[in-house]
């Protein structure tokens, strides 16, 4: 797409603006510059959305963007309809009409095993007379299909498949995907019209990332990334789609207008020509090999790598290279006979809904868990899954009885996909929802707009249980030898009864129970003891304030000294700070606006639990500050999440990709690609798990 030419100029052109803006605030704007500045924001959309290699931060991103912003705003003649600005609507969408392909969207044949893929090249060979087949196989991303047209180099219509010959018209909403041009120099190649199909997808840290949000919010996550895909671009409010993050990999031309012959003529060309316009075709993840054998091969060696992917696929497909050859093999009525999707093993199985128990959270919810028959589903076996609330029940239409689908893909927990309803013998029971709490007997209450049935006995015993195994778990304060099943027990034998407890607990006492010799009592203390400098986003995560996740956690722990000081805040204030909504800002504030809470922090103070924001001060004298890192391979001696704690509480920076603005790769064992993109950029210093240990302050 940019040359090594290109790139430089338009690097040098990013710094020139990013110092002038510094200077003079832009003062002089016109049409030309206008451009200039428009080609620089498409090419850094292009570096961080389609290579993944960006060449700028966020901020500086941010800055130019901004400009531009304001630019268009002065002098609204010059604005384009593909500036990157006019991605970004910010309006409703109010219906999406219906359109009609302009060649209908098949589907592909499936195959399970290498005698399917045997079988189907041998009716290839058959049908066209040859002795080999030079085949292209890539990734089948597992998303949402959807399809482009561009007229004159212009994106000027995206629908979804909807039925394979009428779908949504959704254009509004494939604007908002960085990855997808809005123009593309078509013309270079002699294309005046083309339509182009492609999958689009939410990449798996994105997707665990808003359930998490969800889960947070107590609405039902997603069952998998490609539902969430799929939704997200039915979403009438374009901003929010464009919050999602939504990505998009463009696979394969199926109509094309033409003023000549310049245009590939194979499909690994073709995947060529739409890197080099500046789409995100599969590019880099397909290979093109001679004969059924190496597609086999390169089909396993695909499989086992599955779960590395950032994103998710659900086989691979193999195509037939030569489009000459497509068209002579042509189609079925169902699918095109020059294409193949090999299915990995599926993550998805049957079972049946048992039983249903109701389990009573922190918070108090009232959450019911399906016990299923167990089942083998991506590697492990399932026995029970959260149903999350009555209205789920309700949407999924379960019963006590039921056949149901469950989904388990990557590291997501398992999900009820569907039941199946006319499966039924009419043995099947009506799931019953309790009226009071199954541990306290509390009646259970249901707030207006919730969906969710609470116990509001703040005493109730399942809740102080599970506050305390919160308090202790792995993402707050981490106390390591405590466990779920040490605070159930202690509990239970009345050695420890709320959070305070934890560090008032009577060693001596735990020392003459079965199965506590001298060591683990010492690990507990001295991890007991350890917790007491956690950084301050743990408490903050570990105190369990509704709405509170660890990333909400992190930006309250940024914005103060002491965590007394947000007993000063306003809601207008806590609205202000970034990714707190009107619901989160109000929780915080009761939350810190109460009596209770109130003299449980100060009475952890008093324990020696520390409120203060250390990272903070740490950060002022600082040893990695301004620096930024990026840890690839194995490391031996640290965990990587602790590694990358260490930067941040040192004062440097975790950032995503290789790029000119990374500083250190640290490197440990068996480490791949990142390695050698590093060893090309001179500016990065590759370093060991041990030279990073040595830049610590001791
Ligand atoms: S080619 C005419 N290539 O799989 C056939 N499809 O089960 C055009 N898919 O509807 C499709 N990755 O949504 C093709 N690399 C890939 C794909 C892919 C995912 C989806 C696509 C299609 C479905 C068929």
């Amino acid at each position: 797409m940019y040359n090594k030419e290109q790139t430089k100029n338009l690097q040098q052109k990013t710094t020139d603006w990013l110092l002038k803006i510094n200077k003079e605030n832009a003062a002089t704007v016109t049409q030309p510059s206008i451009e200039d500045l428009r080609a620089i924001l498409r090419f850094h959309e292009y570096r961080y959305y389609v290579q993944n290699d960006p060449l700028i931060g966020d901020t500086e991103y941010d800055v130019l963007y901004k400009l531009l912003e304001k630019m268009e705003k002065e002098n609204p003649s010059f604005i384009t309809a593909d500036s990157p600005t006019q991605r970004v609507g910010k309006g409703l969408v109010s219906s999406f009409p219906k359109v009609q392909h302009l060649v209908p969207m098949l589907s592909l044949e499936n195959s399970y095993n290498e005698a399917d893929l045997v079988d189907w090249d041998r009716k290839a060979k058959e049908l066209s007379g040859l002795p080999e087949i030079e085949y292209c196989v890539e990734p089948k991303f597992d998303g949402a299909s959807i399809s482009l047209i561009y007229d004159n180099d212009q994106l000027n219509r995206s629908a979804t498949r909807g039925d394979g010959v009428v779908g949504d018209e959704i254009t509004q909403n494939t604007r908002q995907i960085k990855s997808v041009p809005l123009t593309a120099a078509f013309s270079n190649y002699g294309i005046e019209q083309i339509e182009i199909r492609g999958e689009v997808l939410i990449n798996k840290s994105n997707f665990k990332k808003y359930n998490d949000k969800l889960i947070e919010e107590g609405i039902p996550p997603f069952a998998n990334p490609r539902n969430s895909a799929a939704g997200s671009l039915r979403i009438k409010d374009t901003a929010e789609v464009s919050r999602r993050n939504l990505e998009a990999f463009l696979y394969h031309v199926s109509y094309i207008t033409t003023t000549d012959n310049r245009q590939p003529t194979t499909h690994s060309g073709m995947l060529d020509m739409l890197w080099n316009l500046g789409f995100r075709s599969p590019k880099k993840e397909m290979i093109v090999v001679k004969g059924i054998d190496k597609v086999i091969q390169h089909v396993a060696e695909f499989e086992s790598k599955r779960d590395t992917l950032p994103y998710e696929i659900d086989g691979m497909v193999v195509k037939v290279n030569d489009l000459q050859l497509q068209e002579r093999l042509g189609m079925t009525s169902h699918h095109p006979r020059w294409a193949i999707a090999f299915k990995f093993k599926a993550r998805q199985a049957t079972s049946k809904l048992l039983n249903v128990e109701f389990q009573v959270g922190r918070t108090g919810a009232v959450t019911p868990v399906a016990k299923i028959a167990a089942v083998a589903v991506g590697g492990v076996t399932v026995t029970s899954i959260s149903i999350h609330n009555e209205e789920y029940i309700k949407e999924k239409d379960l019963m006590l009885g039921d056949t149901i689908l469950i989904e388990r893909s990557g590291d997501v927990i398992p999900q009820i996909v569907k039941s199946f309803p006319e499966l039924r013998n009419g043995e099947e029971t009506i799931i019953r929802f309790p009226t009071q709490c199954p541990v306290c007997n509390h009646p259970l209450f249901k707030p207006e707009g919730e969906a969710v049935w609470r116990c509001i006995n703040i005493n109730c015993e399942a809740q102080v249980v599970e506050r305390i195994i919160h308090f202790v778990s792995k993402d707050a304060m981490d106390i390591k030898s405590f466990g779920e099943a040490n605070v159930r027990k202690f509990y239970e034998l009345g050695l420890l009864k709320d959070v305070p407890g934890i560090y008032k607990v009577d060693f001596e006492a735990i020392g003459k129970l079965e199965g506590f010799g001298k060591k683990s009592v010492d690990n507990l203390q001295a991890a007991i003891e350890n917790s007491k400098t956690q950084p301050l986003h743990r408490l903050i995560y570990g105190l369990g304030i509704r709405y509170v996740g660890e990333t909400t956690a992190k930006t309250l722990a940024n914005a103060v000294d002491h965590l007394l000081e947000f007993t000063g805040f306003s809601e207008e204030q806590l609205q202000n700070m970034e990714d707190v909504g009107i619901k989160v800002a109000g929780s915080i504030y009761r939350f810190f606006r109460d009596a209770e809470n109130l003299q449980l922090l100060q009475q952890l103070e008093a324990l020696g639990i520390s409120l203060k924001n250390q990272k903070k001060q740490v950060a002022l004298n600082d040893a990695l500050s301004g620096q930024t890192f990026l840890f690839t391979g194995t490391l031996t001696q640290l965990k990587r999440s602790d590694a990358e704690s260490m930067v941040e509480e040192n004062g440097g920076k975790i950032v995503s990709g290789v790029s000119s603005k990374l500083n250190y790769l640290v490197v440990g064992e068996d480490a791949g690609s990142k390695l050698e993109k590093a060893k090309k950029i001179q500016t990065i210093k590759i370093i060991s798990e041990e030279d990073f240990i040595k830049m610590l302050p001791a």
